[in-house]
């Protein structure tokens, strides 16, 4: 175990990107690495990572170490107005990534080469970005992320980051917020009941909220 008790937490910034994206795609397998998975493993961070940090109705809290020259080693990105969110991924980010992978998917590089299988999961997402349910923006108009490598893991940090996205959606007067997960993820899963997330009613397998 690395010693991390000189990490600190801070707001996320626009320069923090390449890092989101990495830690999401080192998390992204249901907590595990998704590294193996994609030829162009930027998708997954542009999809659920990089633009919380890219469009004004996001938000984001990092973990940064001091002993590996600042490096981010996790993070909790989120909105507190996901209908805002989603209107302004629509027209200021997915336009710009859509460009960088057309559809129908194919090989950015070389229209002969194959797509691995993830990557055009992916592509088709970018292109057809999921919306959240009405049920899901009824409970709260908030939602979140949270990733953490996996060296800093199971020592407290995934509680700070979660309770300083509370306070920062406490500011704005919620008390409520929802995630969603794999539901293959079942450690992510004990996390969250153990920080009180129950399933939401009616909504999709590995959607979870909290009143706090
Ligand atoms: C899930 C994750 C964010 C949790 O953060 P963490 O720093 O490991 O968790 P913490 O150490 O802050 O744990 C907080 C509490 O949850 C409990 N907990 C955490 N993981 C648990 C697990 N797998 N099983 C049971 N309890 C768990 C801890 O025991 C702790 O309880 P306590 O404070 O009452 O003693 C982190 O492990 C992670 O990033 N995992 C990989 C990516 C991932 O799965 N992200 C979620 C995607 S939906």
């Amino acid at each position: 175990m690395t010693d991390t008790g000189r990490v600190y937490i801070r707001e996320a910034r626009v320069e923090d990107s390449p890092a989101l994206s990495r830690i999401c795609l080192l998390t992204g397998d249901a907590g595990q690495s998704a590294e193996h998975l994609y030829e162009f493993g930027e998708l997954v961070g542009l999809m659920y990572a990089e633009p919380y940090v890219h469009l004004p109705a996001g938000f984001g809290f990092v973990m940064v170490d001091p002993s590996k020259s600042d490096a981010v080693v996790g993070y909790v990105l989120g909105t507190a107005d996901t209908r805002l969110f989603e209107q302004q991924a629509s027209e200021s980010w997915f336009p710009e990534v859509q460009k960088r992978y057309p559809h129908p998917p194919r090989h950015p590089q070389d229209p002969n080469r194959p797509l691995r299988p993830a990557d055009e999961r992916y592509i088709r997402i970018i292109h057809n970005p999921p919306r959240a349910s009405d049920l899901q923006i009824a409970f709260s108009p908030a939602h979140l992320h949270i990733d953490i490598l996996p060296e800093y893991q199971r020592q407290g940090w995934g509680r700070r980051l979660m309770a300083r996205a509370i306070d920062h959606l406490k500011e704005r007067g919620l008390d409520r917020l929802w995630l969603g997960l794999d539901p293959r993820n079942e450690s992510a899963k004990r996390f969250y009941q153990r920080l009180g997330f129950e399933g939401l009613e009616g909504a999709p397998d590995g959607v979870m909220g909290l009143n706090f």
